[in-house]
């Protein structure tokens, strides 16, 4: 695993030399410092942190003082990856100028290396905007999250072959359109693996699936899912590592339990009172 720095132009290179890019999220300090450790690429600081970490049933109440408020708390805990912070909703939709302003704030105040909005031909302009200031962007599409009540839920994209001018014509064009903005790497989120490897072999920057299928030039899950971290069933794409959340209740569990019969703190967990030497008697003189 390479020990130096991961940069922009490290992953045009990744995919150029035909080596997987891995990708997780993170939205804290112990995480980011794991998952840099461990050899991630990039730290994606997700809005997805608006399910997973604050309950929510969406990402869109999520804000930009959030996303700057993890991203911070993941700049702190990272060495090599290269962090990328999620634009939230409504952060660039507005116009292009204001997306130019979040996702400086992004970069000055979120610490982050780069930022990542969701859409495709409807956002190039705006990526083309961000890019302009030379703040690098990846791109989002097919399965994008903050579209959910358009799509009627967190639903595959692109599917359907065949005549209909139909979501996967528009996938592609998606894909062309972030790429020619100038985008340099674009997350295929909820897509067929055909069509995923498809557009990874038309583009020049590197694709990074999530539900996308394995001939990407790269994959990215949540932490959440990846570790087992949420009581809640985890999408059919994602893989579970770990058991954290059966851990972690059963090690509070046990905690509760030692607390209750009194076997913790023993001894050994406790501070003893120091032992105070009274001072000698001063010799009397002569
Ligand atoms: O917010 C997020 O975690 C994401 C990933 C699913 C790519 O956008």
């Amino acid at each position: 695993m390479e020990t130096q720095k991961v940069t922009v132009p490290g992953l045009l290179r990744a995919k150029s030399k035909g080596e997987p890019i891995v990708a997780v999220t993170a939205y804290d300090f112990p995480f980011a410092r794991i998952a840099d450790e461990a050899g991630v690429d990039f730290i994606l600081v997700g809005d997805s942190l608006g399910m997973v970490v604050q309950g929510n049933e969406t990402t869109l109440p999520v804000t930009m003082d959030e996303v700057i408020y993890h991203s911070r708390m993941v700049a702190r805990g990272r060495r090599r990856a290269l962090i990328v912070a999620d634009m939230p909703f409504g952060s660039y939709q507005v116009d292009a100028r204001d997306a130019v302003e979040n996702a400086s704030r992004l970069i000055k105040e979120g610490a982050a290396e780069a930022v990542k909005l969701e859409g495709g031909e409807a956002v190039a302009d705006t990526i083309r905007r961000i890019a302009a200031v030379d703040i690098p962007v990846v791109g989002h599409i097919g399965l994008t999250p903050q579209s959910v009540h358009r799509m009627g839920g967190h639903k595959v994209q692109g599917r359907r072959r065949g005549s209909a001018p139909g979501q996967r014509d528009r996938v592609l064009s998606d894909a062309m359109a972030v790429e020619d903005a100038g985008a340099f790497a674009v997350v295929l989120e909820g897509i067929p693996a055909d069509l995923a490897a498809e557009i990874t072999d038309r583009l020049s920057i590197p694709t990074i699936g999530i539900g996308a299928g394995p001939q990407c030039d790269g994959q990215i899950l949540v932490l959440h899912d990846v570790l087992g971290l949420c009581d809640s069933l985890a999408p059919k794409f994602a893989k579970k590592y770990a058991d954290l959340w059966k851990d972690a209740r059963g090690a509070l569990a046990a905690y509760a339990g030692e607390v209750r019969e009194r076997a913790f703190p023993t001894a050994a967990h406790s501070f003893q009172s120091l032992q105070t030497v009274p001072d000698p008697p001063i010799a009397a003189e002569g």
